[in-house]
């Protein structure tokens, strides 16, 4: 059992779209990056390089301060630790990209999250120009915020893909699908770990492109391509072995998922495996933090139909494809890998 909640904490929730665009404004205005580089600023040094006016100076350093992303001490502010590791963008481990999906995609989207819950459908789609029923469909008319998404998922996908090229043994497989790829991160990560693989990302026309020229940036053209299309329509790749769902089934319903994995069992040989990698929510329904707060996005937003599933319930979609051995890798950053064999 958690412990009962206490007034800040109350006042932080109702607070919590404030909190976040004084944090938002810690990123966009440079302050996290400059006190990093400086070790240490004071209000006169921070004025300069943000050029705000005192005024909303003040504002913005008290409630950075108060929200303890930095300290005060004496007349120098620093990051906070968390901050230093977490929104610094030099730091291996940031998620500085993570947070313009945050302010343009679900901050704008949230505020029907009301509305969403009642019509069980995602109402905050209407904050996207297009007509079609999903995100990621309608981010094709929009290449900034496309990119702006894709780097996002690139950002949480770069912070997590180590402890899965890691701890994930790939060597007897020969040909990966990275089925919703996206940029490409997951793909190059596990064909820099793994250089006898090949790896074929499998994703829209519009982000393939994203994923080819980051392709050829990492210099692996030969190893790495992609296979443009619809994956709940279009054939898988031939003559594979492995297919990678990366942060990819938490968009659509169970029966969907179940699906899409029946068409990836019929795409695999015998002893052909899937590999689900994502942030899994803990099967007694009570956290983590990272998977309550991330579910609402799938309901108001991207279709109103997924949310972050908890370990047991991808499980039951493998096992309902068809998979018969499963096995379960917890990793940091509350990230799981659960993995069937055909
Ligand atoms: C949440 S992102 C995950 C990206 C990447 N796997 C990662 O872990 O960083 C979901 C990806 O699925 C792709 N996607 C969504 N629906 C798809 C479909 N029907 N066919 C192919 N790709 C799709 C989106 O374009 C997007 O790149």
């Amino acid at each position: 059992m958690k412990d009962e909640l206490d007034f800040e904490q109350l006042v932080l929730i109702m607070g919590g779209h404030t909190a976040f665009q004084i944090l938002w404004a810690g990123v966009k205005l440079g302050v996290f990056e400059a006190l990093s580089k400086s070790g240490g600023m004071t209000n006169a040094e921070i004025g300069q390089a943000t050029r705000l006016e005192p005024r909303p100076l003040r504002i913005l350093l008290t409630g950075l301060t108060s929200l303890r992303l930095i300290l005060k001490d004496g007349e120098v502010y620093r990051n906070s630790e968390v901050v230093e590791k977490v929104l610094v963008s030099t730091s291996p481990d940031n998620w500085v990209d993570v947070l313009g999906w945050q302010n343009y995609i679900v901050y704008p989207g949230e505020m029907d999250f009301v509305e969403s819950l009642t019509t069980n459908s995602n109402v905050g789609l209407r904050r996207f120009p297009g007509n079609e029923p999903n995100l990621y469909a309608r981010l094709a008319h929009d290449p900034k915020l496309e990119k702006i998404f894709q780097d996002a998922m690139s950002s949480l996908s770069n912070s997590a893909n180590t402890y899965l090229a890691d701890q994930v043994d790939l060597r007897g497989v020969r040909h990966l699908v990275d089925a919703g790829g996206g940029d490409g991160t997951n793909a190059i990560r596990l064909a820099r770990a793994n250089p006898h693989l090949r790896v074929t990302i499998f994703d829209a026309p519009t982000v393939c492109k994203i994923a080819e020229k980051n392709i050829e940036v990492a210099g692996l053209s030969g190893r790495v391509d992609t296979h443009p299309g619809d994956f709940f329509v279009k054939d898988f790749p031939k003559d594979i072995d492995c297919i990678l769902f990366a942060h990819m089934l938490t968009i659509w319903s169970p029966e969907k998922d179940t699906a899409l994995l029946r068409r990836a069992y019929d795409a695999l040989p015998e002893g052909g495996q899937v590999i689900i990698f994502n942030m899994m929510g803990w099967d007694d329904e009570t956290g983590p933090m990272t998977t309550a707060l991330g579910s609402p996005y799938f309901l108001s937003i991207a279709t109103g139909e997924g949310m972050l599933y908890t370990w047991k319930e991808f499980e039951s979609f493998l096992a309902g494809a068809g998979f018969t051995q499963t096995k379960r890798i917890e990793l940091p950053k509350d990230h799981c890998v659960l993995i069937g064999i055909k």
